[in-house]
């Protein structure tokens, strides 16, 4: 039986750095528009409560269009002739390596910060959200000196009597509105701000409502390292009040977005209006498939890392798994079995295997859809509930025999709920893995060369891990086939997603 390990607020603070404590100290919170911190110019605030206890964590200013207005106009002026555009590509090397080197200094009270927002484990999110997010910023650092165009000489008819050069040159695209979910806020972050600001865009960022404080924390250390007014701006406030209003202004050249594929959706058609750029990384529903020669105890491991890590609050979790039917009984037992295992508790607690979810919203939803399955016919194996009765904790959940056609077969949950079914062969697999409106992640497990290179190939997905999953590196692109989006994080193809080409002739 799962347990919750409880931590008291005054117990979670005594953990906390310096920097941390005082960051959190403050309750009330300002947000970044054009090197000022601001109140939101028509005074409201939100409230941002911390998952594991429903308590009070911070307001932030409840942004709106004014403030949208100024972030943009600040954005603008920074790009438009103005100081980051005279900025040298090896000055932005220079900024985004003094920012990695802060945000490595601060990993810790970043992590922590992060932890009373979000829920998750301060020691993963150290490990992982800002690591990660480190090695982004650096990896960016070096491509900023490293954008080039092409020169092409041209097969003008030689009648036309020109004598030509010509060449391709790459742009920053401009203003960038950067619009982030609550999941991995401070990773996402990097992922939208190392490669716009490497390629000389400026930026207006919105955090998620749920989880604004470390991009406002970050926006401390965007500050200390030396980025002149305007390059980021940071507003807080939610998806009506401040998202819309960014991601429909004129003067934004480029949006990029992570979160729901209905708001990608929205975000998409109005952006058509204006034919903003644009990326969007949204929702999933990635299969896991366990092939019959891997061994069942490495199998159901490997399985509930897919969908247990983060809470199962990933958008390529492996939320379906298919297990070929010769284990899939000794498999998904297994997995129940870590499951009832894995302990709950406060995001600060060494000993907490899991979080509580980000909100009453999420909460609500995941229960829902775990009542949903059972009523579908799904067989409860694991978990099945909300777990105590303070703080958003649910019961890492292990679903088996769940039709293809079940709702919870086919819409993102994400939540710590693992939909399982067994398959008879590679075919069939592959037909069922793809069966969905999503492609953002898929993980194969086998040991089995020729099979794996089999299935690679007919997996309609963004990424493939075999014999892991969830598996990131700041080289590596990452984004979805299908609804689950288009255009790239990481990797040097995020990159051209910030640049204009302008091709020019020269007739000499
Ligand atoms: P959401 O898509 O509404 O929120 C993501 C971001 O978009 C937030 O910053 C929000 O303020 C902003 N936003 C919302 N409406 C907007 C609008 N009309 N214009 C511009 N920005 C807008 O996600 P939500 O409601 O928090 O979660 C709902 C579901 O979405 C989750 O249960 C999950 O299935 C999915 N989701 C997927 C994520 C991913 O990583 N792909 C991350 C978060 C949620
Ligand atoms: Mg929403």
């Amino acid at each position: 039986m799962t347990e919750i390990v409880r931590l008291s607020t005054a117990d979670a603070v005594k953990l906390l750095t310096p920097r941390a404590a005082a960051f959190i100290g403050r309750v009330s919170h300002k947000m970044l528009i054009d090197g000022s911190w601001s109140e939101a110019a028509a005074g409201g605030a939100m409230e941002v409560l911390n998952p594991a206890t429903e308590e009070l964590l911070a307001r932030v200013p409840a942004a709106g269009p004014q403030d949208v207005e100024r972030a943009v106009a600040a954005a603008r002026a920074a790009f438009d002739g103005g100081p980051w555009s005279r900025f040298t590509p090896e000055e932005r090397q220079r900024a985004l390596w003094t920012l990695a080197d802060l945000i490595e200094a601060n990993a810790q009270t970043i992590a922590q910060i992060e932890s009373l927002d979000n829920g998750k484990s301060a020691a993963v999110a150290q490990m992982v959200d800002v690591k990660l997010a480190t090695q982004l910023y650096r990896y960016m650092a070096g491509w900023a000196t490293k954008i080039e165009g092409a020169t092409v000489e041209p097969s003008f008819p030689r009648a036309l009597g020109l004598e030509v050069t010509a060449f391709i040159r790459k742009e920053p695209v401009g203003v960038v509105a950067a619009v982030v979910p609550w999941n991995f806020p401070f990773l996402i972050t990097a992922m939208k701000l190392a490669p716009a600001l490497a390629a000389g865009c400026t930026v207006v960022l919105k955090p998620a409502e749920q989880t604004p404080l470390s991009a406002l924390f970050l926006g401390e250390l965007i500050a200390e390292a030396g980025f002149p007014n305007g390059v980021v701006n940071i507003i807080t406030g939610d998806g009506p009040g401040a998202g819309a209003p960014l991601t429909s202004h004129p003067a934004i050249d480029k949006i990029s977005f992570t979160g729901s594929t209905e708001v990608g959706k929205i975000i998409g058609k109005v952006a058509m209006d204006n034919m903003t750029r644009l990326t969007l990384e949204l929702g999933g529903k990635s299969p896991v498939i366990v092939l019959p020669d891997f061994a069942v105890a490495d199998a159901a491991a490997g399985a509930a890392g897919a969908i247990f890590f983060n809470h199962g609050q990933v958008c390529c979790a492996g939320s379906r798994l298919f297990v070929h039917k010769k284990i899939y009984d000794n498999v998904v037992a297994d997995i129940g079995a870590i499951a009832e295992k894995m302990s709950m508790g406060h995001g600060l607690d060494p000993q907490a295997q899991m979080g509580p979810l980000v909100s009453a919203e999420q909460l609500e939803r995941v229960c829902d859809y775990i009542d949903l399955g059972r009523a579908e016919g799904a067989e409860l194996v694991a978990g099945g509930a909300r777990a105590g009765n303070q703080g958003y904790f649910v019961r890492p959940t292990v679903l088996s025999n769940v039709a293809d056609t079940a709702r919870v077969s086919r819409e993102e949950i994400f939540g710590p709920v693992l939909v399982a079914s067994p398959f008879e062969d590679l075919d069939d697999v592959a037909r069922r893995a793809n069966d969905t409106p999503y492609g953002l992640g898929a993980s194969i497990w086998s040991k089995d060369l020729s099979a794996v290179h089999r299935l690679v190939p007919k997996l309609r997905s963004g990424s493939v891990w075999v014999n892991c999953h969830s598996a990131f590196d700041a080289a590596l692109p990452f984004g979805g086939y299908k609804q689950s989006g288009f255009g790239k994080d990481f990797g040097r193809q995020s990159l051209d997603g910030y640049l204009e080409t302008k091709s020019v002739v020269i007739a000499l």
